[in-house]
This record gives C-alpha cells, sequence and structure tokens, in this order.
C-alpha cells in the first residue's frame, strides 16, 4: 500500500517534470541534467502526501510541490560545488559542476531557484490568498533563517566540536525548513484547518530533523554506489554531524526519538495519515 501510493505520487511528479519545455542550450541542459532522472523526490511526495492528508486533491497542487524539487536540486548542485562540500558525484552521476563548469553549475542552481517561484504563482492553484501565504513561506525556508542560513552555519561549523544544540539547528535549518514547509504547502493550499497544518507541522519539523540524522549516518555507513554521492564527505571535510559528536548508536537513538515524535503528530489525522507516517518509517530506514 505504502509503495503503491509512493508510486502514484512519483509518476505525477516525474510526468511533471518531463512534460516541461527543456531546450537543447547550455542553461536548460544542466538545469534538467540535474534535476530528471534522479532523486527521492521525498519533499513533492511529502506536500502531495500532507494535501491528501487534509482531504485535498494531490493534482491540484502539483506545480506547487514540484517547486520544491526544482528548489532542492538547486540547494544541491550548489552545496556540491568546489567551494562548498567539493563533492564529484550526485544521483548517482557526476556533479553539475563536472560537467557543465562551475559557472554553469551556479546558473542552473538560480535559474532553478527562480523557476520555482513561477510554479508557486501558478494561476491554476486557487485561492490566491493560500498562495500568497505560502510563497511567503517557501521564500523564507528556502531562504536566508532556513535552508541558505543552515548551509551558512554548516560550513562555519567545518573542523568545530559544536554542541548537540548548534548541530541540531544547522540541520534545522538546512534541511528541516524546506521539508516542513513541504508539508505545510501541501496542508495550506489544500484547505486544511489551522489544527491540521499544526499537526503537519510538527511531523515535518521532526521528519526534518531525522532526515539529516540519517544522511549524517548514511555518509558513514553507506557506500558511495548505494548513495549515489560521496561516502566520507563529512569527514573529508571535517563536518559537525551528530555522528562526530555522539558516535552511530547516539545519532541512530536521537533519529528513531524524531521518527517516534514524527509518527505521534499525526494522532489528529486517524486513518488519514497512515502514508505519512509510514514515509516516517522509511525515511528511519532507507539506505540512501
Ligand atoms: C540530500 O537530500 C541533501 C539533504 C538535505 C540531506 P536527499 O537525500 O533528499 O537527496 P535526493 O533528492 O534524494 O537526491
Ligand atoms: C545538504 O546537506 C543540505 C542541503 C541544503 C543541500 P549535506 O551536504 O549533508 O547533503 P549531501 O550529503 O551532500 O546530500
Ligand atoms: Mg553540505
Ligand atoms: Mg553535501
Ligand atoms: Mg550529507
Amino acid at each position: 500500500m505504502f509503495q503503491t501510493t509512493f508510486q502514484r505520487y512519483l509518476t505525477m511528479i516525474e510526468q511533471f517534470l518531463a512534460q516541461l519545455p527543456w531546450d537543447k542550450d547550455i542553461l536548460n541542459q544542466s538545469m534538467s541534467y540535474s534535476l530528471i532522472g534522479g532523486g527521492k523526490r521525498i519533499r513533492p511526495v511529502l506536500a502531495l502526501a500532507s494535501a491528501e492528508a487534509v482531504g485535498g486533491n494531490p493534482e491540484a497542487i502539483l506545480p506547487a510541490a514540484v517547486s520544491l524539487e526544482l528548489i532542492h536540486t538547486y540547494s544541491l548542485i550548489h552545496d556540491d560545488l568546489p567551494a562548498m562540500d567539493n563533492d564529484d558525484y550526485r544521483r548517482g552521476r557526476l556533479s553539475n559542476h563536472k560537467v557543465f563548469g562551475e559557472a554553469h553549475a551556479i546558473l542552473a542552481g538560480d535559474a532553478l531557484l527562480t523557476y520555482a517561484f513561477e510554479f508557486l504563482a501558478d494561476s491554476g492553484l486557487g485561492q490566491p490568498e493560500r498562495q500568497l501565504r505560502i510563497i511567503h513561506e517557501v521564500a523564507v525556508a528556502a531562504g536566508k533563517v532556513g535552508m541558505v542560513g543552515g548551509q551558512v552555519a554548516d560550513l562555519a561549523g567545518e573542523g568545530k566540536t559544536l554542541t548537540l544544540n548548534e548541530i541540531e539547528e544547522i540541520h534545522k535549518a538546512k534541511t528541516g525548513a524546506l521539508l516542513t514547509v513541504s508539508a505545510r504547502l501541501g496542508g495550506i493550499l489544500a484547505g486544511g484547518t489551522e489544527e491540521q497544518i499544526k499537526a503537519l507541522t510538527d511531523y515535518a519539523q521532526a521528519l526534518g530533523l531525522a532526515f539529516q540524522i540519517k544522511d549524517d549516518i548514511l555518509d558513514v555507513v553507506g557506500d558511495s554506489e548505494t548513495l549515489g554521492k560521496p561516502a566520507g564527505s563529512d569527514i573529508r571535510q571535517r563536518k559537525a554531524t551528530y555522528v562526530s559528536l555522539l558516535g552511530l548508536e547516539g545519532a541512530g537513538s536521537q533519529m528513531h526519538a524524531q521518527i517516534l515524535k514524527a509518527q505521534s503528530a499525526l494522532k489528529l489525522f486517524d486513518e488519514g495519515a497512515i502514508f505519512l507516517s509510514e514515509l516516517a518509517s522509511y525515511i528511519e530506514q532507507r539506505q540512501h
């Protein structure tokens, strides 16, 4: 059941991405190289599932859900640059800058970020008030107090021993913010009640932290081929992570606690959020 639903969302997302007008020029090639044919699509899946959990139609919010994948993909292209994590592989193939060069990788990222806002402003999304609310929230989550701010703090933490609280704040910003706004986007655009939106927020905040802790764990225990990106990158860059501070076991128990917290936030939905609950288990068990 979980797999079937996941596949249904994936098909919607992949079809949407594939039918976009990708021209043959270098910018389009560079953008679509990183965007198409790889990635777990967790953020748009989270948005579509959240829309469904509040009783909405996921098809109706698809352009907005996909915008989250555009922003996420831009963040990965920039994250891999030599000036940041300096990683040569992503999603099972060479990183964007290894294929198109650094200048085009930077620009492809810029274009993906701005392209995302075209979809968020799609005139077919209905209810302008809800839409304005979510455009604002996505901008905040992607920006200086969210993902970008978290990436700056992540770089500043290289080579340092941070406290658990400091690492938690980095993870919440660099990864949690976009995952949280993904769930909120689905809930808000599909007309969820404030109580439902609050529950989705609590769920996704815990899920987002768990997601990055798992990423830290996989960087140590995973192999590059399965991950589709270089294992050991954090150690090479002397990153402050859950594993560097607490060890594998400590990081694992912190992650598990966040997964349970995420799942317990879903109580108010009863049957309506089984997929979201199973998504949390999938994130805990994922191997890439
Ligand atoms: C990797 O994200 C970067 C993090 C925020 C941890 P994902 O693990 O979602 O990467 P893809 O999209 O599946 O490639
Ligand atoms: C990246 O965290 C978070 C982003 C906002 C891109 P990582 O640097 O740990 O992500 P990976 O391991 O390279 O995918
Ligand atoms: Mg990084
Ligand atoms: Mg990285
Ligand atoms: Mg990582």
